[in-house]
């Protein structure tokens, strides 16, 4: 693993961009090892965001933008550059395709790039990828702060997955609302789901709060009924990858579950996630593409084959929620109760 990176591994600093590369703290292998790999090309970007090197909604986002770059950058002395750099943004495209937030910042520096005339490319297309990294971190910690005072505390929370600052910009979506509640003292505990079978929460969610200083305590994802049905629990809150026109929410496999027990035991639920989660070009959840990853991450754990050899297996990673289970979408421009097309659309403008 290359270790040689500007700053200190850290949940804050996932992703970097330091003298024309780009640094991803290596999440597969966190939290043994907190370590960066340098990444020179687009079509190394392409193949970290599709091995989980980077993962998350927004994370996913952000490093596309810097592929651009990296592509712009190896292009930039050839007179058909804008064409020469076409096959490394359909790599970028086709790296993962649930979370909506690698294609809003494809779409973004597509933009940027059609305002470029005859200079060089990379200086504006940098500027945009940082930007988009800057905004999005912003935009947590407003959802922080807006999140955090839907929340009468103290209680104790459930999270599914990872959404924190290794997901995102910095900060976290889900685990921003959990770092600012837990601040102003309306979160004592968190209940983090190990989530299987990539183990996003067991390892990363995990790690990020114990960096963060917030009570965090690891459960079996089958745990969170009999936890909810024991009492105390106030809030499940999660992030998401895509949210439809309607308020359906895509977000990890595992969540519908959660959301169907919260409301069953009067718990309520939270998704918070950045307005370019927001996809109204899809009507409902039923038009949101669902990744099916290999079937090894669900037969194998720790890179111990479980299951017996020939045996088959299904790996959808993301499911949908309902709109109808959602009490409240925190974004950064605001938040909407009980979400419906009418709300969404208000916020959206
Ligand atoms: O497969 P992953 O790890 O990329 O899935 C991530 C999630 O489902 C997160 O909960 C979601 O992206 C929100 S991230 C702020």
């Amino acid at each position: 693993m290359e270790t040689r990176a500007p700053l200190d591994p850290h949940p804050d600093n996932a992703i970097v961009w330091h003298e024309g590369r780009l640094y991803l703290l290596d999440q597969r292998a966190l939290p043994a090892e907190a370590g960066y790999l340098a990444i020179d090309s687009a079509e190394a970007t392409a193949q970290a965001i599709r091995d989980m090197v980077v993962r998350g909604a927004p994370a996913i986002g952000i490093a596309a933008a810097y592929g651009v770059v990296l592509a712009a950058q190896a292009a930039r002395d050839r007179a058909d550059w804008r064409l020469a750099i076409e096959p490394d943004l359909a790599r970028l495209a086709a790296s993962r395709p649930t979370a909506v937030n690698l294609f809003w910042a494809l779409g973004r520096m597509r933009r940027c790039l059609d305002r470029i005339g005859a200079e060089d490319p990379v200086p504006a297309l940098l500027a945009e990828a940082v930007a988009i990294h800057a905004e999005d971190r912003a935009a947590n910690h407003a959802m922080g702060e807006l999140g955090a005072a839907l929340i009468e505390g103290p209680t104790a929370v459930i999270t599914h997955c990872n959404a924190g600052a290794l997901a995102t910009g910095g900060y976290g979506t889900a685990l921003g609302v959990i770092r600012s509640a837990h601040a102003a003292g309306r979160i004592i505990r968190v209940y983090a789901d190990e989530t299987r079978p990539w183990l996003q929460g067991s390892r990363l969610t995990a790690w990020e709060l114990q960096h963060s200083g917030v009570p965090v305590v690891v459960q079996a994802d089958a745990a969170a009924a009999g936890l909810m049905a024991a009492g105390g629990i106030g809030w499940v809150i999660v992030g998401s990858d895509r949210i439809a026109a309607n308020g359906d929410v895509a977000n990890k496999v595992g969540t519908y579950g959660l959301a169907v027990l919260a409301r069953h035991h009067g718990v309520r639920f939270m998704v918070a996630a950045p307005t370019s989660t927001i996809d109204l070009g899809v009507a409902s959840g039923a038009e949101i593409p669902i990744e099916e990853r290999a079937a090894e991450e669900v037969l194998a754990c720790g890179g111990r084959r479980l299951g017996p050899e020939g045996v088959a297996a299904r790996n959808p990673v993301f499911d949908v929620t309902p709109a109808g289970l959602v009490d409240v979408i925190v974004t950064e421009r605001g938040v909407v109760e009980q979400p419906t097309a009418e709300k969404i659309r208000a916020l959206m403008g």
